[in-house]
């Protein structure tokens, strides 16, 4: 792709936070992890549950049954990369092996969920700074804190970032007082006017915002379910876009 598409697809992102691709085909892991590099530096770190592709650490296989991914990851609305210091921002997954019908994935809207509260709550809420961590899936890792409202700098809109797979208690709380305010967050996530809902046939690709979005993988079928997932970092993180040639080779 050039680099007008790249651009297209990332006004996209920013402006719909989650973007389809049906009927992409076969692409094998590197290229994806080469697609994904495009955005941002790939992350390229161990996952507890998923495995690294065989080509490439950066794209790592999904492989789910009827019941989920592992611990509850999945099918508890979460999103990917709040238990990190440094936070994921784009997910780029293909549908490798999906039933015919079934296993969706829902994605939550987080920014029009901060939208719908009243002004009184957005400002109490944008003064929280809330603790994530892996929980069970890595006891070993440290927890990490993140404010509970991210402001995208390139929109200027402001979102909910506490999710219930990751984040563990609000700051400076009592654990009555954060457990009842984190219990009213998460429920912003279950919203179906917040959502969309994603079909996967084979060679589906959807890249999705982390930051500003939320997202549950439907566990309505006994079925396998293999997926490829690539991520890359926020580049305005990293003092600006890493020249994508260097990103191939940090991918390959
Ligand atoms: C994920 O949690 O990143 C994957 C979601 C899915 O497989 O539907």
């Amino acid at each position: 792709m050039d680099d007008q598409a790249i651009d297209t697809i990332d006004a996209l992102i920013r402006d719909y936070k989650v973007v389809v691709f049906p009927g992409q085909g076969a692409v094998d892991p590197l290229a994806l992890a080469r697609f994904a590099a495009r955005f941002g530096a790939p992350e390229i770190v161990r996952h507890p549950i998923h495995t690294d592709s065989p080509e490439t650490p950066a794209v790592k296989v999904l492989h789910s049954d009827g019941r989920g991914y592992g611990g509850e990851i999945g099918d508890t609305w979460h999103t990917d990369g709040s238990q990190r210091e440094q936070t994921n921002w784009l997910s780029f997954l293909q549908a490798i092996d999906v039933p015919d019908y079934g296993r969706d994935t829902l994605f939550a809207d987080m920014e029009a969920a901060f939208d719908g509260l009243s002004e009184a709550t957005q400002t109490f809420l944008g003064g929280l700074t809330a603790m994530h961590s892996w929980g069970a899936d890595d006891p070993t890792k440290p927890s990490v804190e993140h404010p509970v409202i991210y402001t995208d700098p390139r929109t200027n809109r402001k979102c909910i970032y506490v999710n219930q797979q990751y984040t563990r208690k609000i700051v400076g709380m009592s654990t009555a007082e954060s457990e009842a305010i984190l219990k009213f967050a998460y429920s912003l996530a279950y919203k179906p006017e917040y959502h969309v809902r994603v079909s996967w046939q084979p060679g589906t690709i959807v890249i999705w915002d982390n930051q500003r979005t939320q997202h549950y993988l439907v566990q309505d079928r006994v079925h396998d379910r293999v997926m490829h997932r690539s991520m890359v970092l926020r580049p305005w993180d990293a003092n600006g876009p890493v020249p994508s040639v260097r990103m191939h080779e940090s991918v390959a």
